[in-house]
């Protein structure tokens, strides 16, 4: 199945002819099926496959590629280098990750592996035998809260010696890619039947991350090796450029395991567990993984005649809803006969509990939530 592209362009036109508190499908008297239809296969495609492909005239392929070059000299520099820019004791929120620390929920959660076993064998994932061989670098985009209970999420960055473009780059490239979120959230919105800033209301301020990752394709590209392993997202909504490598996989809602092609120009967007409690589990957190496949060997083939890196660069950014924002079934979601097994919680302690899961500190216990 390919998952179709939605062209952002006639929505982004339409907000910035009018104010941005309007209705964007009525305005004085008039109605815009056009958008209209838009936002609800935004919310419909959300909902049937946990991803949604966009083209954003704001994203481009040269920002992009501008990005991806220098994350792939960055990755490629020495691992005590990298491990200059670490910083274990924020729960790696800030700075770099590095490979073997991220554990996939599929590795620890029994629940979850009793899942997987319910999958039939032709779309089950690739079981990890350990933490995830990636690295990754999480560098926080937009304004912070001055007053949050939840302080060690929303901590001061890291900037590697070396790059004088770093910060200009991440800065520019994480608004950007946060405004195609914004748009998206804004239909999404619309289409559920929410108000427009439903969502985005929620995610001012929030701990946003772009968190590119970086994976050995010199050291680990064999087919199989699990780069990420069996797993939701457990932010808002994530959103990444194509990667010059293949190897994502998603499970759609009817079970079934796609790997995804990005288009070239296209940006994928995929429905983390926020957005689960807050549509009261109509919009489910989109499964996924990162495994080596056949698809991702002939790159490798292709980008060793030109000579060119071996790192797989994803250029994943998280939006969050803002930690101080309670997640709870938004509008007619609270009378979802599934709405109980979404009770109110403060998003930063959500978050908190799901990173003790999937990154626990030494001597601390393993929750599952
Ligand atoms: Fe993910």
């Amino acid at each position: 199945m390919e998952i179709p592209v939605i062209d952002l362009s006639p929505y982004l036109e339409f907000s910035a002819k009018f104010r941005v508190d309007c209705d964007p499908i009525s305005i004085e008297g008039e109605v815009y099926p056009q958008l209209e239809r838009l936002s609800s296969e935004v919310s419909q495609i959300l909902k049937e496959t946990g991803a949604l492909l966009v083209k954003d005239p704001r994203c481009s392929t040269i920002d992009n590629d501008r990005f991806l070059d220098m994350m792939e000299t960055y990755f490629e520099k020495s691992p005590e280098f990298k491990r200059l820019q670490e910083r274990p004791n924020l729960r790696y929120q800030v700075g770099v990750m590095p490979e073997g620390i991220e554990v996939p929920r599929s590795l620890v959660d029994e629940e979850m592996k009793q899942r997987i076993r319910r999958i039939p064998k032709e779309f089950q994932p690739t079981i990890p035998v350990g933490p995830d061989p990636k690295w990754r670098y999480m560098w926080r985009v937009g304004p912070r809260p001055l007053n949050t209970r939840f302080q060690e999420l929303n901590s001061e960055p890291v900037v590697p010696e070396g790059f004088p473009e770093w910060i200009e780059n991440m800065d520019s490239w994480g608004s950007k890619m946060i405004s195609a979120i914004e748009a998206v959230a804004e239909m999404a919105a619309i289409g559920f039947g929410l108000p427009k800033d439903a969502f985005t209301s929620l995610m001012k301020m929030g701990p946003h991350l772009l968190a590119p990752t970086g994976s050995d394709l010199e050291r680990y590209g064999h087919v199989g090796t699990v780069f990420s392993g069996y797993h939701y997202d457990l932010n808002f909504l994530t959103i990444h450029c194509r990667s010059r490598f293949p190897g994502l996989s998603i499970w759609l809602r009817n079970g079934k395991k796609v790997e995804v092609k990005v288009p070239v120009g296209c940006l994928l967007i995929q429905a983390g567990k926020e957005m689960e409690w807050l549509t009261g589990g109509e919009c489910l957190a989109g499964m996924h993984e990162v495994v080596v496949t056949n698809r991702t060997i002939d790159a490798i083939e292709l980008a060793q005649k030109q000579n060119q890196s071996l790192w797989r660069v994803s250029s994943t950014l998280f939006a969050h809803i803002a930690s101080d924002a309670v997640l709870k079934p938004l509008g007619h979601f609270a009378d979802s006969p599934l709405a109980d097994k979404y009770p109110p919680i403060y998003a930063g302690e959500y978050v908190k509990l799901e990173l003790a899961v999937i990154k626990p500190q030494r001597g601390e216990k393993t929750v599952i939530i």
